[in-house]
């Protein structure tokens, strides 16, 4: 029998499959946001608020899951936590682990053999160091466990599915910019949305952004981080924005089907969000060893290899 390795493995109880997600849509709206990987960032989810706010019509604005991360401080993760469950809000790995930790998962994270050991390990102590954070706001474990782990939303005339990993499991890396990239992937993806019965789909977890298409009326859209940098040599996090209507200011996008689907960058304080993570993760820490150099510049994956409007997938 295979040894469970915490932060490797994906538990059991993280399946649902694409089926799950053909069940009538819990949202009817005309623009749609969805904001995956927060990571406790309190000046990235200003920014997003501020953006949403601005949104005209019917609208709503989901949080698919790991929006606490690198809030180890109980009033950061209590704002966090109330903010967020003020809107749409669906667990990721990191609420699930925090809300109802399941034997030898470690973080949740499900990590694929291209992320080293180290970084596993450092990201298992950073969940034990938040979950007694999470036992000291009253009611936090059980809000997130009660949250829901897959979601289908009607945008316009048009079915959209929203998960934190990917079509088959809430720590899934399916939809990473990394298997997206090969054949298979981007078939398997596309298989997902028939069973789904959507036209796409949002998620986040793998933690660098992509917008594929799979064929002509198909896609997935990854955020990467909302609360992080997601392109070498910039600060901005980003979200979502799906709807019936084009945006302004899009930093990329495509049109599927009868939306149009985009990535917005958020512009959030990126000083004041590094002086704040400083705080509670200083150096030598094991998230400032695992996540400081992107948070100050970025990781090694550039904007337009997240666009991939290319041939589609045979
Ligand atoms: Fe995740």
């Amino acid at each position: 029998m295979t040894e469970p390795r915490p932060g490797r493995t994906c538990p059991v109880a993280y399946r649902y499959g694409a089926q799950a997600l053909a069940a009538p849509a819990a949202l009817q709206v005309d623009t749609l946001w969805v904001a995956g990987g927060l990571y406790g960032n309190l000046f990235a989810l200003e920014r997003l608020l501020e953006l949403y706010r601005r949104e005209p019509g019917r609208k709503a604005l989901v949080f698919n899951g790991d929006f606490h991360w690198f809030d180890v401080n109980p009033g950061d993760f209590l704002r966090v936590n109330r903010s967020v469950l003020e809107h749409c809000a669906m667990r990721g790995n990191v609420e699930t682990e925090l809300a109802s930790p399941a034997e030898s998962a470690g973080c949740g994270c499900g990590y694929p053999d291209w992320v080293g050991d180290e970084d596993v390990a450092r990201s298992n102590r950073i969940i034990e160091r938040l979950r007694e954070t999470a036992r000291r706001v009253p009611g936090a474990a059980a809000q997130l466990a009660a949250l829901s782990m897959h979601l289908a939303a009607q945008v316009g005339a048009e079915r959209v599915g929203i998960v934190h990993g990917d079509a088959e499991s809430l720590a899934g890396w399916g939809f990473s910019q990394e298997v997206l990239a090969g054949g298979q992937g981007a078939r398997a993806a596309r298989e997902a949305c028939a069973r789904a019965g959507v036209r796409l789909f949002a998620s986040s977890h793998s933690c660098l952004p992509v917008l594929q298409l799979l064929d002509a009326g198909h896609a997935v859209i990854n955020n990467g981080a909302a609360g992080m940098p997601n392109f070498a040599g910039t600060r901005f996090g980003l979200a979502t924005r799906i709807s019936v209507r084009r945006g302004a200011g899009a930093l990329y996008g495509a049109r599927v089907g009868g939306l149009w689907v985009e990535a917005v960058a958020l512009e959030y304080d990126a000083a004041a969000w590094e002086r704040s993570f400083l705080a509670q993760w200083p150096a030598g820490s094991d998230a400032h060893r695992s996540y400081y150099q992107r948070i100050a510049h970025g990781p090694r994956y550039a904007a337009k290899q997240a666009l991939r409007l290319g041939e589609p997938v045979t």
